[in-house]
């Protein structure tokens, strides 16, 4: 059973607040009858709800961490490459299923594929700010200096001001670093690197808001989510658990991923 406001909420692009108006103004109905209770509690299998104009239909939604080998892209269709769809088992596949954000050709690590619209689309809004950590293989050495550089918004080439982000080394290697981002531009990255004079040799992302990727998981292989970590994954990021978990998983996450 789940509360109304936020089933609403989460399988449509009305805010919790848009809900409550809607609730208010009467236009939200569970089996044909109006409904103002926010907190009433509905079957998602069995209760019909409307809101506004919208009729939701219960379906169960496939979620899935793939761990992008370099060489794929993340698009539904590409002419010239293979894409990251081809690497998604028969089992798991359906029509609809997309990654929900890109990652490099080159790049690799965790890709997040679903049939969920209403979820991509909160998972890739800026006003979300889900952070997600690259673990980055550097061409100089590691410097102390990018994080206040970095914290304070980097202007990378062209101009364009990046949103305060969080940078650290890796203790095992001073040619790595951890990145944290809470937004998505073209090669941030790399550019980001460039404009404090280094280079990206080579890009894994560890993680997606509050879900890690599985460091078992080989290049290629993919993991079935489940739903209740799917709430973990838009809730729960702390910067230093990610931290932590690169800092523990750093041999076993080079070694399977050739970084
Ligand atoms: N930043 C990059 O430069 N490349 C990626 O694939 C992701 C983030």
């Amino acid at each position: 059973m789940e509360r109304l406001d936020k089933y609403i909420a989460d399988r449509t692009d009305y805010s919790r607040k848009d809900v409550k108006l809607l609730l208010k103004k009467g236009a939200v109905t569970v089996n044909g009858k109006s409904v103002t209770d926010a907190g009433m509690k509905i079957d998602p299998e069995k209760d019909r709800v409307k809101a506004g104009d919208r009729e939701l239909v219960w379906r169960r939604n496939t979620y899935i961490m793939l761990n992008k080998p370099d060489g794929y892209v993340c698009s539904t269709r590409d002419g010239q490459s293979e894409i990251v769809l081809s690497l998604v088992p028969d089992d798991l596949k359906n029509k609809d299923i997309f990654p929900a954000g890109r990652l490099d050709k080159d790049s690799k690590g965790f890709v997040f594929l679903t049939d969920d619209g209403a979820l991509a689309h909160r998972i890739l809004s800026p006003k979300k700010h889900l952070t997600k950590c690259y673990l980055v293989r550097l061409a100089e050495k590691y410097s102390e200096e990018y994080e206040d550089a970095f914290a304070s918004g980097l202007t990378i080439d062209c101009g364009e001001k990046c949103l305060p982000a969080r940078v650290c080394g890796v203790s095992h290697d001073d040619h790595f670093s951890l990145v944290g981002l809470d937004e998505g531009k073209f090669h941030q990255v790399k550019r980001m690197f460039s404009a404090v004079g280094n280079e990206v040799v080579s890009l894994f992302r560890v993680s997606i808001g509050g879900i890690r990727i599985n460091p078992d998981l080989a290049p290629g292989e993919c993991l079935e989510i489940l739903d209740n970590e799917i709430e973990k994954m838009l809730s729960e990021f702390d910067f230093s658990d990610v931290r932590k978990f690169v800092e523990t998983s750093f041999y076993l996450l080079l070694t399977n991923n050739d970084l």
